[in-house]
């Protein structure tokens, strides 16, 4: 129908007749012309109607917004003086000949350019108006190019695409399995896929060598910014390859794209073991733009009248740690009371903190409301452990192990954020040697990563320490988000088993939910790894998006529904009874 897309006019095509198609974006009036700026996927271009053409122009006048158009004209430049150096078209107009209305529209929901004067509900519910936006096209744009790249760089690597099983078994990832019920299996259910994990292995050990899977994951968790309850990730996995060749690989397939996508330049990324992450930075994610680190400072507080801090100074598993905010001295009493109760959040009991006015008098110098109970020697080698300056702002935290850790380690971020003390765009990282479990709240252990993931010791030595052992697990960490994780795999049936018993699997359940996979182990599997990249946190950090939605074409709620279809919905009876299924409806008090 069209002879160029609106967007990709310029003066080069000055003087050509063309026949464009697309949405009128805005008419205005102008004293006798009509202009119509008429947009498709490439950008938008200006129409004038005049009086000359009476049937066109009154074809133009009666049109609005959104209309579906197809008009043919010529290109014209545009007069002096009204050129528009911010659009791509802006040196030419075209002077509309022939106009047709291919499809009228009602007024919609919201005009494209007051998007923000509606609520997200609004915009998601009219999401195939929502998604008209230029904004919003670009980022969709932009992943399917970040798709295209990487599925370059693992096709040019020897990596073979095969599709996983939607339908399947649990898959264990550390969320909730999203249920599917079977009609021919009564009272049987199939999940969906948290991960193409088990599948991946499985092609392993049948000599695909090289896989990779643009792959569609469930996992029915808490939501937040940057998680869905359906997410796509770059899943991966080789055999034969160490951990240090994988991650070598998968580093330059992502420097490579930013660098072809971003024209960023990475570089080498750092590593840095798990317990130095947690230690200093307070997360398994550390944000390296932001300079501030973590101190612990439990020896020095053993003795000191203050049983808030000498309490968990004391205790082997409580901690004292303090966090410098250089030149936070500024910080008000308000603002200081606010991150108190920030640091609530994650259980923290209270926010000490000590403001260096001078540090040459640790009579007088130090300002705040625990420094009385501080011998002056203890002030001295705390300004010194902390290479404190005047002006400074040293925040404590003391409590167990886990709440200090937390607590700091969300500060840090936030403090970092409202301050903005970012020393760089872009810091990327490997977080390595992590432990294989860690403990459950009601005393049990749990894999930090997953079941499946070798340990760096003998099976002896896992049994032996277990919550201590290593594994030989990776992640990508990008601006304090966990881009991708992966690691090398158990291959071993024993080793696999003796994980399955330390995470107290009896031999009965792991035959019935893992059978398969222990069978596979016993029949020639080779060494093998991988690594997952969540596709939808890359593009939104790669396209600087706040919330993960706003690269998801058809996203859902934090709720986990999609307003647009109102799903997940009610089904008839006859579909329930079809699946032996009765529904207990919630009792409404
Ligand atoms: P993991 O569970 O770490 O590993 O997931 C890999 C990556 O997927 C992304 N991701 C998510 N993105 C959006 N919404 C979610 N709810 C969500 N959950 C995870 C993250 C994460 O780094 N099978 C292993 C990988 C492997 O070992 O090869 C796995 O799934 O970016
Ligand atoms: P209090 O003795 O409760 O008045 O607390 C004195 C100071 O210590 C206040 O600034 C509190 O915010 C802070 N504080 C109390 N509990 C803790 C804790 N567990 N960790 C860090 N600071 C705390």
């Amino acid at each position: 129908m069209r002879s160029h897309y609106c967007g990709e006019l310029n003066a080069t095509n000055i003087s050509q007749e063309v026949t464009l198609c697309g949405w009128v974006h805005r008419r205005r009036d102008h004293g006798g012309v009509i202009f119509l700026d008429v947009r498709d996927r490439e950008g938008v271009t200006q129409v004038v109607f005049d009086p000359d053409r009476a049937e066109s122009f009154a074809l133009a006048d009666s049109v609005r917004n959104e209309y579906v158009v197809k008009l043919t004209g010529k290109v014209r430049a545009r007069p002096e003086g009204t050129t528009n150096p911010n659009m791509s078209t802006g040196e030419i107009e075209i002077l509309g000949l022939e106009l047709e209305v291919l499809n009228a529209a009602q007024t919609p929901p919201f005009q494209l350019d007051e998007h923000q004067a509606v609520g997200e509900d609004v915009r998601l519910k009219n999401r195939f108006i929502d998604l008209r936006r230029p904004e919003v096209q670009q980022k969709l744009r932009f992943r399917s190019k970040v798709t295209s790249v990487l599925r370059r760089y693992l096709d040019d690597n020897g990596f073979l695409d095969i599709e996983t099983p939607i339908l399947t078994r649990a898959t264990p990832e550390g969320a909730r399995d999203y249920l599917v019920p079977s009609r021919t299996q009564q009272g049987s259910f199939f999940a969906l896929p948290q991960s193409p994990q088990l599948f991946k292995q499985l092609l392993m050990v049948s000599g695909f060598d090289r896989y990779y899977q643009i792959a569609k994951c469930f996992r029915d968790e808490d939501l937040r910014a940057d998680r869905q309850p359906e997410f796509t990730q770059i899943d991966i996995e080789a055999s034969f390859m160490s951990e240090e060749e994988i991650m070598r690989m998968t580093e330059e397939m992502i420097t490579g794209m930013f660098k072809e996508l971003l024209s960023v330049d990475l570089g080498a990324f750092p590593r840095m073991p798990y317990s130095e992450a947690m230690e200093t930075y307070g997360s398994d994610k550390p944000d390296l733009r932001i300079p501030l680190t973590i101190v612990t400072v439990s020896d020095l507080m053993t003795e000191v009248d203050f049983k808030v801090f000498s309490g968990p100074a004391k205790d082997e598993k409580g901690r004292v740690a303090a966090l410098k905010v250089p030149g936070g001295n500024s910080l008000t009493r308000k603002q200081i009371d606010e991150y108190t109760k920030f640091v609530g959040i994650y259980g923290a009991k209270g926010l000490a903190y000590i403001k260096v006015n001078d540090k040459s008098n640790l009579e007088e110098g130090l300002q705040s409301p625990i420094v009385k109970f501080l011998p002056i020697e203890v002030r001295q080698q705390l300004l010194d452990r902390l290479e404190a300056q005047d002006g400074d702002l040293i925040f404590f935290g003391a409590d167990s192990i886990k709440v200090v850790t937390e607590a700091l380690g969300a500060l840090r971020c936030k403090v970092g954020d409202d301050l903005n003390l970012y020393t760089c765009e872009w810091a990327p990282l490997w977080v390595v040697d992590f432990p294989m479990f860690e403990e459950t709240s009601d005393g049990g252990i749990t894999a930090i990563h997953h079941p499946f993931t070798a340990p760096s010791c003998s099976a002896e030595e896992l049994k032996a320490n277990p919550l201590t052992a290593l594994s030989q697990a990776y992640d990508m960490v990008l601006n304090g988000t966990e881009l991708g994780g992966g690691s090398i795999r158990i291959h071993k049936g024993d080793m696999q088993e003796t994980v399955f018993e330390l995470l107290n699997i009896s031999p009965e359940e792991q035959e019935e939910k893992f059978g398969f996979l222990l069978d596979a182990l016993k029949f020639g599997a080779p060494p093998h790894g991988g690594l997952a990249f969540g596709l939808d946190r890359l593009v939104m950090l790669m396209t600087g998006s706040q919330s993960i939605r706003d690269v998801i074409a058809f996203p859902k709620t934090q709720s986990a529904t999609c307003l647009l279809t109102q799903a997940p919905g009610e089904v008839s009876e006859k579909q329930l009874k079809e699946l032996h299924i009765r529904v207990r409806k919630p009792v409404v008090e």
